[in-house]
């Protein structure tokens, strides 16, 4: 401390300024001048350089000389690298043994938890309650933080629609509306209301944009789509996480009409920075620079280095192209030394606001590190928020619950006793070993009372089915079964992209088999995708869709199953038939030949439906609600007027439930046409068996607005229906017009 007192004292004597001037420096813009005053054009570029430490590899190259990388003043921040002690001894070598002694700041992907994992962000999603999701950011942040990190590479913001993209685990699902309200919750519980708190992080928007419409669904493939799709689906998340103060952007690894998202000055100056106003920086994702080379849009990384820094990208992760280049590409005058200090001036400001300037290791705290990472609060809340996310499929014959008392249970599947899976990918440093699976959890639940036969019956891929036999008899002997099936941890997030999305292996045979002893068989599903599944929808009895729940996964889905906890998930993304059908989302047009069974000549195919198996917005409860008395407090309205929409909710089945009730609109004719139909409103209600209320939605005039044909956002004047229901099929309606003044 006292030498970094020194350090200090220097950066402030070279300013020449008695010291009582910096005390009145009050704005952190003139302590951020002050800094910028005495950097060297190395340290400066020094502060715009990401490196990874060799804890974790996340991407394809490493650089084994962060240390003496450090220690050159050659880096401004650090990923990968965790624990309070380790960081605090990085942070040492940064503020200690550099010229200016500038404070690192320590990044993560903390996606969902940092040792206490909660379901991944896809299936939080599920559980459309943004209290639950804004908690369990704050528990990953309350955690990363006591382990030495300022900084996470979340939330992935992205808007995916096409279920085959192994990244749409990441993320909020298919919905920009949604989305945006996700966004924003993940950005307040990670940054907190106090960024200077030791317990928050600064968040990380990403990737900015458009990486969800990789074509194909193949990661890290071509995007090619309109402004107007980006401005209406995929930037919405981007905009609401900055709105909800987000700090940092990261920019996408694809390009965007022809430029990769990494140079793209549209976006990230002209979208970003002017019309937005963002005022943090700009991060690129891993080596993202260094790959517009085999994008064919630079002819090397020194090119490359200039296209990425003058269209506003601040920081380089790991490609080591500002390191080897910027300096050269000053020197020819190819890059503004204005445009350096503005990049560094951006970084200096975070690090002034996490509170790194007054004290560089106030995020290393040992004592912290031991009793503030997986205690029973963060994990009950991880098990709370596991059970929110689950979703109903199907529950044919009141299959669930299970009676707790019944006295043979067959636990089958080769997801049932895994530890591993129930984390996902971007685990963060969570440990498989921690996770409670689900057969763990359900013998914690009914203990020695019933007899419980566990099979795996086969592996999660693969061709083996000697375990077939095993498993029919465990089920032939049981009450019940609960079969646990799906994909593996590592089938979805990056670099994870499957063409085919049933379940792997010879899982469908499996669950065929167990089928077929004619028990009553619940099929828990764990994936970090939409599957494809139309057998097991058809004949399971009850299906139930747990994502991967995280460390109190198997707890949670226990509390589901025997009825402990009514489920209320629905789903945050359209579960297609058959790969073929894909793209399939709800929010379709039309088209001028809307599909008719009866006419050939209309907008369908010849060998599958055009329904998915299962709709945006679904999911059932133990429960049912009826939807009646669907009203609107004026049938026509004028631009800028609100409208307020009411239903009659009620529960109609035997047991307390919640329901999300959904409001979706369709613009019948627009200057640009619109979507059948779109998400703008919806609220979760809890009502006891038999109770009944009214749902009233008060729709502002942004409801119904949207880029018309001159890419002004604004209502028009003409006809809406209003839809409210428990999913985005819902029949309930309502029509409205909008007069002109
Ligand atoms: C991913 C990012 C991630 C980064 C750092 C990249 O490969 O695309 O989402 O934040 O690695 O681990």
């Amino acid at each position: 401390m006292k030498k970094h007192m020194n350090r200090m004292a220097i950066l402030y004597g070279l300013l020449a300024l008695p010291m009582v001037a910096i005390a009145q420096q009050k704005t952190v813009d003139q302590r951020v001048d002050s800094v910028l005053a005495l950097m060297t054009l190395d340290e400066m570029i020094g502060q715009m350089n990401l490196f990874t430490s060799d804890w974790a590899v996340t991407g394809p190259t490493l650089r084994e000389n962060y240390k003496a990388d450090i220690q050159a003043g050659k880096v401004g921040a650090i990923f990968n690298a965790h624990t309070a002690e380790y960081n605090r001894e990085l942070q040492r070598m940064a503020v200690e043994e550099t010229r200016l002694g500038i404070p690192l700041i320590f990044g993560y992907d903390v996606i969902h938890g940092y040792k206490t994992i909660t379901p991944v962000p896809l299936g939080e999603a599920a559980s459309w309650d943004l209290e639950a999701i804004e908690r369990a950011a704050r528990i990953a942040a309350e955690e990363a933080t006591a382990a030495g990190l300022h900084w996470t590479f979340a939330p992935m913001v992205d808007i995916a629609r096409d279920p085959r993209w192994g990244r749409i685990m990441e993320g909020a699902g298919e919905d920009p509306y949604l989305g945006e309200l996700i966004a924003a919750a993940r950005v307040k519980g990670f940054q907190g209301d106090d960024i200077a708190a030791v317990n928050t992080l600064i968040a990380c928007a990403k990737h900015f944009a458009a990486y969800g419409a990789a074509q194909a669904g193949r990661d890290y493939h071509t995007v090619d789509i309109s402004e107007r799709t980006l401005r209406e689906l995929y930037l919405p998340p981007f905009k609401a996480a900055l709105d909800a103060g987000v700090y940092t952007f990261m920019t996408s690894f694809n390009e965007l009409d022809g430029v990769p998202a990494t140079a793209n000055a549209h976006l990230l100056r002209e979208i970003l920075r002017e019309e937005w106003g963002f005022d943090g920086f700009v991060v690129t994702d891993y080596t993202s620079i260094n790959e517009m080379v085999p994008h064919g849009y630079a002819a090397d990384d020194q090119q490359a280095a200039m296209q990425a820094v003058n269209a506003g990208v601040d920081m380089d992760m790991q490609g080591a192209t500002f390191y080897d280049h910027l300096k050269a590409l000053v020197a020819d005058g190819n890059v503004s030394e204005d445009r350096i200090r503005e990049a560094v001036g951006d970084i200096l400001r975070v690090k002034f606001q996490l509170g790194l300037f007054d004290d560089p290791y106030r995020y290393s705290n040992t004592d912290r590190e031991q009793n503030n990472i997986m205690t029973e609060r963060q994990l009950a809340d991880a098990q709370d928020i596991a059970r929110k996310s689950t979703v109903l499929l199907k529950n044919e014959g009141q299959v669930l619950p299970l009676a707790k008392d019944m006295g043979t249970l067959a636990v089958i599947g080769p997801l049932a006793d895994s530890q591993d899976d129930l984390l996902g990918a971007w685990r963060g440093a969570g440990e498989a070993d921690q996770a409670v699976s689900l057969l763990s959890g359900i013998k914690e639940k009914l203990g020695e009372g019933v007899r419980i036969l566990y099979a795996k019956g086969a592996e999660i891929e693969g061709e083996d089915r000697s375990g077939f036999k095993a498993a029919e008899l465990a089920a032939m002997e049981a009450d019940a079964v609960v079969l646990a099936v799906g994909e593996g941890s590592w089938m979805s997030g990056e670099a994870a992209s499957r063409g085919m999305i049933g379940l792997p292996g010879v899982q469908t045979d499996l669950v065929k088999a167990i089928v077929a002893t004619g028990k009553p068989v619940v099929v828990v599903l764990m994936n970090g995708r939409p599957l494809a599944i139309p057998w097991i929808a058809e004949n399971a009895p009850a299906i139930l869709e747990t994502w991967f729940a995280g460390t109190r996964g198997g707890p949670a889905i226990a509390d589901v199953l025997f009825g402990d906890y009514n489920p209320s998930g629905k789903l945050p993304v359209t579960f297609p038939r058959h790969e073929a059908q894909i793209p399939i989302f709800y929010a379709a047009k039309n088209t001028g030949r809307p599909m008719d069974p009866n006419n050939k000549y209309t907008s369908k195919y010849l060998d599958i439906p055009n329904t998915p198996l299962y709709p945006f917005g679904y999911g059932l409860s133990y429960t049912t609600f009826a939807y009646s008395n669907l009203k609107v407090d004026q049938s026509e309205f004028r631009a800028g007027e609100s409208l307020t929409v009411s239903v009659q909710l009620a529960n109609t089945g035997k047991r307390t439930g919640k329901e999300t009730v959904q409001l979706y609109i369709r613009d019948l004719v627009g200057s640009t046409t619109r979507p059948l139909r779109e998400l703008k409103a919806f609220r979760q209600v809890a009502l006891d068996a038999g109770e009944s209320q009214t749902v009233s939605f008060e729709l502002e005039p942004e409801t119904f607005k949207f880029f018309d044909a001159k890419m002004e956002f604004r209502a028009e004047p003409g006809d809406f229906e209003i839809y409210v229901g428990g999913d985005s099929n819902a029949k309930e309606m309502v029509k409205v017009k909008l007069v002109e003044r």
